[in-house]
Order: structure tokens, then C-alpha cells, then sequence
């Protein structure tokens, strides 16, 4: 497979030259290199205080790491692999109406020696640095800790839910759908998740694209998965005979009750009824007295397929951040539910997005940005572009940060910018990465 154009984009200069002061080499790490990119992956997994990856594992995981930019820092003393790991990728982000080109980061490491020194403040600015110069109008990341990237302009804008059912006490309430459920073999289930997840990551703010590393680790393919051999699948076809939903899931005894608890790592369907068949399967599967899945929409359907609510526990959690660079070209990459003729004026530390700027969006849902010359105290509304970023895909409302205090404007005018952003269907972004 060859590797995207994006792998051949140079490291930023700015970063490269303030961790050369440190003594710290930054630069590319040359993944037709054996022994850079097996460095790469090792660091990584250091990093993320996973344990050592056999060199099976570390031959699945490039497969994935070929497809990205990977940067490693170098400290020449500090032996072979880097101490500081970054990549990055672009992506098909969905929004409103459309997609947009995302810069996706990963892999965020500082080694346990090197902490604490400006090496992650280095990498992530020059992330943002690379992607403008790429023309890439907007960042995301996952996030190990919500206090890190804040700092960097990144906003939590894609919230997701944690459910929890006791499955002893639900009682499913659904429609019976037509069509039927299969078991589906490891292979046939990273299959079916990956198309599943192509087919339907259009429909909601928010999603991404996913890849094939990706799809094999849920379905139990990666070497060093401890939870692998208890991996099933299950895939919904419709009365057609059409895959519309799959499912990766495990089961685990609770002890001293023989009992088991259905752990869900992932559920793709492309239509509402396969939603349906695979919450029943959940539900009303035989010695199962409680079940979970993370990544799900807001509006998940679960609490009205059952008789008792209360039996689903509902946990929101921050889940994708992103970060907008390039604010007219991210503004008007999607569509929005209202008109609006707005002031906005942005702080950005870094400089990105930092101004003033009229957006006006007409009636065809459609907005038309450009700079003005008005100061914070012209404009209509004052907001960081942490909180423009967290607004941006309609997954976070206006007026919950205006009644924060982190976006200052008339009420009417935070009701309006409300109106136009929201997203009909709850953003979503299912992927961790
Ligand atoms: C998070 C991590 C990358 C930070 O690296 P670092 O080089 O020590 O960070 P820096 O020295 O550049 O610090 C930059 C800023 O982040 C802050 N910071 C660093 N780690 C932080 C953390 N875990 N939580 C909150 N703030 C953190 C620093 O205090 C500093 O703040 P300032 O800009 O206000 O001075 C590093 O601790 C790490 O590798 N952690 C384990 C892996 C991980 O969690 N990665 C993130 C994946 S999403």
C-alpha cells in the first residue's frame, strides 16, 4: 500500500529549530526504515504505558502507522527509540451537510525522561503549524486526560454516551423487525464493520473514516489483545438478505453467580431496524444480567426499547476534540439550520483564527465569512476558539457556554448563532484514536 501524500509533508521549522536548542533531533521517522519505524512503535506503546509488543504485534500495528505522518524527537543520548512520539493523518471529517478535510493526531507520547520540558507544547503546535500549511482547516484528536489540549485551542466537541443496562430488570418494549441474526466469523466481522462504518459515518456530525487496523482490532485480529479469544460477532441481515448491522462483542463471567456481563466494543448499522435486532440480542440474550457499549450517540434509541428507563444508565463524556485553523474555510464547509448575520470576534493564542469576522449564512443554509476590521468590543459576540471549536459540528450548544461564561454576547444573539449550529441528528464520533 503506498503511503498518503500527507506522510511527505516536511517537519514544521519553528518546532524543529526550538527542540534542536534542547539537543533534541525532530523529524520524520522513515517508516521503509526497519529499525525508525519499529522504533516508532515501541515508543508509542512505552508511551501509552502499554506493555512490550512482540514483533508480531509491532508488524500489525505498522500496517496501521504506514497510512500516517509519524514524528518521532530524538535525544541522541537517550538510546535508540525516540523520546517523544506525534503523527497525523487527514481524514474525511463529516459535518453538517457535507465533510471537510480534519488533520487527525495521534500518538501523542513524552517518555517518562523527557517530561515536563516543552516537547509536547513543540509537537502539537507544529501539528497545527504542518496542517496550515497544508490547508487543512481544522484539527481532531481523542484524549487521554481532558486537561491537555485545551492550551493548544482544542475544544471537547463531540460528546458521546456510555451506556449501561441491567439487563434483569429492562424489559424489552421493541418491535420485532423482520430479518434475521448470524454469528459472524473474526474475518467476516472486521468486514462487515468496516463497510458498516463506511456506509454510515455520513449521517452523523463528527464521524470519521475509519481504517482497517481499526476494524480487525474490535473484532478480535490483533496480536497482544488479551480479551481476543472472547471476542463474537453477530451481524443483522435485513429481510433482503442485506448486512445492516454488526456487532463485536464480549462476555465475562461475574463471579459467583454464573452469570455474565455482554460488553459491546462496537455496533455499526446503516438503518434503524438493524439498531433495533442487535439492542434485542443485547437485551434479551439468555444468562446476561447487565451490558455496556461506550461511543454511542446521544440520541441513542436504547432507553425507549425498554420497559423500565431506569434499567439504562446513560454516563456523557467528552470523546472527540477538535481544533478549527482556518476559520473561513471551516465555517463555510458546512451547512446550518437557520440564517444568521453575526459579528464574531475569536482569541487565539496561536494566532489561526484570532480576529474579527462577519458570517453571514443565508437562507440556503449556506455561510459566507470574511475578516473584518472590528475590535472585541465591536463585535457582536467574544468567544476563544476553544469554545468556536466546540460549537463547530453542532454537538455542543451555544447557550450552554454563553451560560458558562465563555461566549459574551447579547442573549438573542447566542440563541441565534444556537439555532444555525445545532445538528439535527446528535454529532458522533465512534472511533477512538
Ligand atoms: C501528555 C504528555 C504528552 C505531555 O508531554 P510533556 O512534554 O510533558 O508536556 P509539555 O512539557 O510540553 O507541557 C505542555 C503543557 O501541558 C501540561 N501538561 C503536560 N502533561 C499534562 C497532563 N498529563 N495533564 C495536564 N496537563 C499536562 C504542562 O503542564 C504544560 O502546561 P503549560 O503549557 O501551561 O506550561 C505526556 O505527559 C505523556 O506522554 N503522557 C502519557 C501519554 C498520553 O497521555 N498522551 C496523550 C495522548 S492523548
Amino acid at each position: 500500500m503506498t503511503a498518503p501524500e500527507e506522510t511527505l509533508i516536511p517537519v514544521d521549522t519553528e518546532s524543529q529549530r526550538r527542540l534542536r536548542e534542547s539537543g533534541l533531533d525532530y523529524r520524520i521517522a522513515d517508516m521503509t526504515d526497519p529499525a525508525d519505524a519499529e522504533g516508532f512503535v515501541r515508543a508509542d506503546a512505552r508511551g501509552f504505558l502499554d506493555e512490550e509488543p512482540t514483533d508480531k504485534a509491532v508488524a500489525q500495528m505498522l500496517e496501521t502507522m504506514r497510512l500516517r505522518r509519524n514524528i518521532g524527537v530524538y535525544d541522541a543520548a537517550a538510546g535508540d527509540l525516540p523520546v517523544a512520539t506525534v503523527n497525523s493523518w487527514i481524514t474525511p471529517m463529516t459535518v453538517p451537510g457535507g465533510e471537510i478535510d480534519m488533520w487527525a493526531i495521534s500518538s501523542v507520547t513524552v517518555s517518562g525522561t523527557h517530561r515536563r520540558r516543552g516537547i509536547a507544547r513543540a509537537m502539537l503546535e507544529g501539528e497545527l503549524r504542518s496542517a496550515a500549511s497544508a490547508g487543512i482547516a481544522i484539527a481532531g484528536l481523542t484524549v487521554s486526560e481532558a486537561t491537555i489540549y485545551g492550551r493548544y485551542g482544542f475544544g471537547s466537541a463531540l460528546p458521546v454516551a456510555r451506556l449501561s443496562v441491567d439487563t434483569t430488570r429492562a424489559g424489552w418494549m421493541g418491535e420485532n423487525v423482520p430479518g434475521r441474526l448470524v454469528y459472524a466469523d473474526r474475518q467476516t466481522l472486521a468486514d462487515d464493520l468496516e463497510t458498516l462504518h463506511e456506509q454510515s459515518r455520513t449521517t452523523r456530525a463528527g464521524q470519521i473514516a475509519g481504517w482497517p487496523g481499526r476494524w480487525q482490532r474490535m473484532a478480535g485480529l490483533a496480536e497482544g489483545d488479551k480479551e481476543a479469544a472472547a471476542v463474537r460477532g453477530i451481524r443483522y441481515l435485513d429481510a433482503d438478505g442485506v448486512v445492516r448491522g454488526a456487532m463485536a462483542y464480549t462476555l465475562s463471567e461475574i463471579p459467583a453467580v454464573f452469570r455474565s456481563e455482554l460488553r459491546i466494543r462496537t455496533l455499526q448499522t446503516t438503518t434503524d431496524e438493524a439498531l433495533r435486532a442487535l439492542w434485542q440480542f443485547v437485551v434479551q440474550h439468555d444468562l446476561v444480567d447487565r451490558a455496556s457499549v461506550d461511543l454511542r450517540p446521544l440520541d441513542d434509541p436504547l432507553p425507549w426499547l425498554v420497559a423500565d428507563q431506569r434499567a439504562v444508565k446513560t454516563e456523557v463524556h467528552d470523546h472527540g476534540w477538535l481544533r478549527v485553523i482556518d476559520l473561513p474555510t471551516a465555517l463555510q464547509a458546512r451547512e446550518y439550520r437557520a440564517p444568521l448575520d453575526v459579528v464574531l470576534h475569536v482569541d487565539d493564542p496561536l494566532g489561526f483564527a484570532a480576529g474579527s469576522w462577519r458570517i453571514r449564512i443565508g437562507a440556503d443554509g449556506r455561510a459566507e465569512v470574511r475578516a473584518t476590521d472590528g475590535t472585541a468590543d465591536t463585535a457582536d459576540v467574544r468567544l476563544g476558539v476553544i469554545e468556536l471549536s466546540a460549537i463547530y459540528a453542532g454537538g455542543v450548544r451555544a447557550t450552554q457556554l454563553a451560560a458558562a461564561g465563555r461566549i459574551h454576547g447579547a442573549g438573542e444573539t447566542i440563541t441565534a448563532i444556537d439555532e444555525a449550529f445545532r445538528a439535527s441528528a446528535a454529532p458522533l464520533l465512534g472511533i477512538w484514536y
